[in-house]
């Protein structure tokens, strides 16, 4: 056990996601430090092909939320993670048989959810949106495709603490989805 991982441990245990926001905005400051975790988040082969868009204008955010059924009701900012089609064509990245890029969205996702964690913000992705509304309504190039709009705010002290379904805090444990040395295989003795 290192000091590291007693500061990070906690931190990443105890991220969920946040749906309801109260209405202070968003400070710039936070903003881009959260966007610096996704700096330093992994990337296939360091190629780099996400460009994030910001958005806190709030009749915006309402737009982007009429063809977005899985956004929550008004989040004070939005970071928009979009893939640069025109980098990856330069690079020569392969987006219909590369999935790693793929990956490079998740792991920019999970590094900003957990910086806006420990910086007291509520996050949320969603990916439940229409490309094509989100697009339009964002007034995106052609070359940037929007993957995951990232929620961020405040959480609302008067919303109701989320509810865990009986038993779903102990229901996936890392045995559950762990084989050791082979498929089925059982954990070694501590
Ligand atoms: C790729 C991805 C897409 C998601 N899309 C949505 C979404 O559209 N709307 C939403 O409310 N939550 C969305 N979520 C959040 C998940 O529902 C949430 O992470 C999950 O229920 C576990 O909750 P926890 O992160 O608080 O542990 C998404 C999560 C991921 C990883």
């Amino acid at each position: 056990m290192t000091e590291q991982w007693t500061t990070l441990r906690p931190i990443i245990r105890s991220r969920r996601v946040v749906r309801t926001y109260g209405p202070q905005p968003v400070t710039t400051e936070d903003i881009r430090s959260v966007l610096e975790a996704a700096r330093w988040a992994l990337a296939a082969g360091n190629a780099r092909l996400l460009h994030c868009l910001v958005v806190r204008d709030p009749a915006t955010i309402e737009l982007v939320g009429k063809v977005s059924p899985g956004m929550s009701r008004q989040p004070p900012a939005l970071v928009v993670i979009c893939l640069d089609h025109a980098r990856a064509r330069d690079l020569r990245v392969q987006l219909e048989r590369d999935t790693a890029v793929w990956m490079d969205i998740g792991a920019a996702m999970m590094n900003m959810s957990l910086a806006a964690h420990a910086l007291g913000l509520g996050s949320c992705p969603v990916t439940s949106f229409s490309r094509s509304g989100v697009r339009t309504m964002l007034d995106l190039p052609e070359h940037l495709s929007p993957e995951v709009l990232l929620q961020l705010g405040w959480r609302d002290p008067d919303a109701p603490a989320r509810v865990l379904r009986p038993g779903a805090s102990t229901r996936y444990t890392v045995d559950d989805f762990t084989s050791w040395e082979r498929i089925g295989g059982p954990p070694p003795p501590e």
